[in-house]
């Protein structure tokens, strides 16, 4: 079938249905959701047999749902209608929940409906759930409706929705988000920011300063304060005083300034949390009683797993070079299999934008992060004396991506997605060393094919590329067990020692045939160019993509029907 997306940008959930529909091998063409006419005008091109709305904002132009079958990825249980679905289902504190595929009429998440698919909820983020469980629900759920679509056409038997608890919630406010720490405990705190987490934050103010909080963790150990007080400052996060405990506030959007983005609340009150005293840990202190903190270091059955869960999988100067210094005292250790965990959404994104865009020179900045993500890679490429395992529970994304090939083995939950490009944020040129980790991995065609690809990648097609080795797993559970299996098992291999002789082998060959510093070199001058030459466009791409500014034009790639001058 000829399927058109109809969405608001193609977000990792819009990517996952895309993977999943091409693969059945549906011809699925992408439109941006800019204006009716602009939609109106996609549909008279394409003329697609169905319409799927995967993410919208709004609701889709009569002239389109009146001819063609449209069906909407709604984030809720059948019944339940509104914008703030999932919001309202943590902030209600629901246990189950749900994804139910509606066909679009004139009243919104009304219509008649195809399918659903339940879920178990989890104390995460909104994001954080939408990107896992609620993926996972849809792509089951839009399968089977094109299923049905494909079996009985537009008008299928209807599915029996008497009994359906769902109801019509209105937008959640921020009245409704609002934090009373007079009253609130840490995990309503938790809670609240959790339910508004990625988008639109809670109000709130922070230092005398109006902002949107994002990015909670609740503290286990009570400051001695009165709710409200900021008491501490942790890598790039303030601890919060609560009426019984306090919570960690890892990212705020300040209001007082019109053009503000999202940044580590460290960085959007620099000289604020430079005062605080410092409530550091070590990375590989016991999690309990311990806490929250970003990078994690435990050992167990001869393998060290090293975590590093940073928000959004960005990873700014500073976390790099924490992070290394964590490598360095996982390589240290005895044991000689390291597992790199990454984070639970996503293992990582490469550079942190974001940090990058708020600093004086953002070019200096990009050149700095590039620098320091780079000096990681290498410490891996060099970790000679470990086997290294790259286990992604969630998806990775330009440089991220390409830091995971630094090592010997890596792994992917079912269903993650990879982004191994860099050509999106303004064309840039790329480092991390991927002239050197992408040609020695593939299977077949030259690093050409997926650097200028600039779709996703499922890690199942990676696997036939030849950048993962294994894929197994259904849910992060399922994943992480089996990681934590096959990683004892490699440790106690007998042939552990010979492996890693002939890695140290390799390298050395790999070193003489052409050192890692002339890979850098190569990559760095083309960098500079992006970040200091006369092409605006790396600049131009990072400062819309932080502020999240809507796309103008759907880029020629996603649209198959605005091909050819259309
Ligand atoms: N720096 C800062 N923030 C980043 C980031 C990065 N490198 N990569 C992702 N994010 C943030 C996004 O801004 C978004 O923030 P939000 O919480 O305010 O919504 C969040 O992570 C999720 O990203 P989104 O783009 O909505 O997710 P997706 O699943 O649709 O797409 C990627 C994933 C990786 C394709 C996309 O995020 C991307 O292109 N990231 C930039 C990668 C990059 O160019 N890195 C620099 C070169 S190494």
């Amino acid at each position: 079938m000829r399927i058109l997306f109809l969405t608001r940008s193609f977000n990792g959930l819009a990517q996952r249905l895309y993977l999943e529909l091409t693969a059945l091998g549906h011809e699925v063409s992408v439109e941006l959701d800019i204006a009716d006419a602009v939609t109106i005008e996609a549909v008279a091109l394409y003329r697609p047999d169905l319409v799927i709305a995967p993410f919208l904002k709004r609701a889709i132009p009569e002239a389109v749902w009146r001819d063609t079958v449209c069906l909407v990825v709604h984030p809720g249980i059948v019944g339940d209608r509104g914008p703030s679905a999932l919001d309202w289902a943590i902030v209600d504190g629901e246990r189950a929940w749900g994804v139910t595929v509606l066909q679009a009429e004139a009243e919104l998440d009304a219509g008649p409906v195809w399918a659903s698919e339940p879920f178990a909820m989890r104390e995460a983020t909104k994001s954080s759930l939408y990107r896992r469980e609620v993926t996972e629900a849809a792509a089951r759920a839009v399968t089977r409706a094109v299923q049905r679509f494909a079996a009985t056409g537009p008008c299928p038997p209807p599915i029996d929705t008497r009994g359906a608890r769902g109801r019509w919630r209105a937008p959640m406010q921020q009245a409704d988000r609002r934090i009373d720490w007079e009253r609130d405990a840490a995990a309503t705190v938790v809670r609240k920011i959790r339910a508004a987490d990625g988008a639109p934050g809670v109000l709130d103010r922070l230092f005398g300063v109006p902002c949107r909080l994002f990015d909670a963790h609740a503290e286990r150990q009570a400051p001695d304060a009165p709710p409200g007080c900021v008491v501490g400052r942790r890598e790039g996060a303030v601890l919060r005083a609560t009426v019984d405990g306090a919570v960690w506030i890892g990212h705020v959007r300040r209001e007082d300034r019109g053009d503000a983005f999202k940044l580590p609340t460290a960085v959007a009150f620099e000289d604020q949390v430079a005062s605080l005293p410092e409530r550091s840990i070590e990375v590989d202190a016991p999690a309990d009683p311990c806490g929250w903190r970003e990078i994690r270091y435990e050992a167990a059955g001869g393998v060290g797993y090293l975590s590093f869960d940073f928000y959004n999988g960005a990873m700014s100067t500073a976390q790099c070079e924490r992070l290394k210094a964590a490598l360095r005292l996982a390589l240290a250790r005895p044991e000689r299999v390291l597992v790199l965990f990454g984070g639970t959404d996503f293992w990582s994104n490469g550079i942190h934008l974001n940090v990058i865009e708020a600093a004086e020179s953002p070019a200096d900045e990009s050149w700095r992060n590039i620098i320091a993500i780079d000096d990681l890679t290498q410490a891996l490429i060099e970790a000679t004396d470990c086997l290294v395992v790259a286990a992604m529970q969630g998806n990775a994304g330009a440089g991220g991506a390409f830091m995971a090939l630094a090592a010997d083995q890596v792994w992917a939950r079912h269903g993650v997605i990879l982004n191994p490009h860099y050509k999106n944020m303004g064309n840039l040129y790329g480092s991390e060393y991927w002239t050197y980790l992408l040609p020695r991995r593939l299977r077949a065609g030259g690093p050409g094919a997926v650097m200028e690809h600039r779709l996703p990648v499922p890690a199942s097609r990676a696997a036939e590329l030849g950048l993962v080795d294994a894929v197994f797993g259904d849910t992060a559970q399922e994943f992480v067990a089996t990681v934590r299996e096959r990683a004892t098992a490699l440790a106690a291999r007998s042939d552990l020692p010979a492996l890693l002789d002939a890695k140290r082998l390799q390298r050395g060959r790999d070193e003489a045939a052409k050192p890692l510093a002339a890979y850098r070199e190569e990559e760095l001058a083309r960098m500079r160019r992006n970040f200091y030459g006369f092409d605006p466009s790396y600049h131009i791409a990072r400062s819309n993509f932080v502020r999240r500014v809507a796309p103008s034009w759907t880029p020629r790639h996603l649209a198959i029907h605005r091909r050819g001058g259309g």
